[in-house]
């Protein structure tokens, strides 16, 4: 969507600020022996009380109220009961509707103490983010996001799912300006305009390009290594963008 009145800025500050809240709840509980299903329990009761919906349910029938992936899945995780063990690598992604409005955040993290090599991947994967959101200007061209996180990437020796791109949000939540890489695309003329709200989500690995379908129907898996997301949902403005996640 394209925020062209307070009211609209408000409406999608309100379902950032509970979508923020759910993941950093959720994040907080993930602990060595509780499972999946028992975090995902915690963001249902959260987006209920708030009288919320799961974006992913609702847009898509995904089979829980959030993502959350555990190792080689990368992304699109079912809530599962396997219970979490240290050394595990999470993912867990939280979008929701709220009086029609949708936000989107997501962010990985270890369970316990983080090896030396994940630890340098959520630390470059959160970089890319933060610089590509840092980047962006109303006017400027929409792919210096994907031109940002291939500069963090390559300087941290990590590879780009290329598959797995940010998007455009706000009315739904997957809409204009449709996909956005995360690499540099030279051919991508479309301009970042004031009021624009988009996702900037990084995915990072250690060794693939690509995912792979699970035969779940829904989880998308690293073949090999590892791979971590950081996102945020942001408004674009002629200033710093505002982030609302
Ligand atoms: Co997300
Ligand atoms: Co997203």
């Amino acid at each position: 969507m394209t925020i062209q009145h307070l009211d609209e800025l408000e409406g999608l500050r309100r379902a950032g600020a509970l979508v923020a809240r759910i993941l950093s709840t959720m994040r907080e509980q993930a602990s060595a022996g509780t499972t999946p299903s028992d975090l995902d329990a915690i963001g249902a009761d959260m987006l209920r009380d708030a009288g919320a919906q799961s974006a992913p349910a609702l847009t898509y029938g995904f089979p829980g109220a959030t993502c959350i992936s555990v190792n080689r899945v990368v992304a699109h995780g079912i809530p599962d009961a396997t219970p979490l063990r240290d050394g595990d690598l999470v993912n867990i992604d939280v979008s929701a509707e709220l009086d029609g409005f949708f936000a989107d955040t997501g962010a990985s993290f270890v369970v316990g103490t983080a090896s030396a090599a994940q630890q340098r991947l959520l630390d470059a994967t959160r970089e890319a983010r933060d610089a590509a959101i840092a980047q962006l200007r109303a006017g400027e061209l929409l792919s210096g996001i994907g031109r940002t996180i291939e500069t963090v990437a390559a300087r941290r020796g990590l590879r780009i799912i290329r598959n797995l791109q940010s998007h455009g949000v706000g009315r739904a939540l997957h809409e204009a300006p449709g996909s956005i890489p995360g690499y540099f695309d030279r051919r991508d003329t479309r301009r970042l305009h004031d009021g624009m709200v988009i996702t900037v989500e990084p995915f990072l690995a250690t060794h693939v390009t690509r995912t792979e379908d699970l035969d779940d129907g829904w989880s998308l898996i690293c073949a090999k290594g590892y791979g971590a997301q950081f996102e945020h949902t942001v408004v674009v403005t002629h200033g710093a963008p505002i982030i609302v996640t």
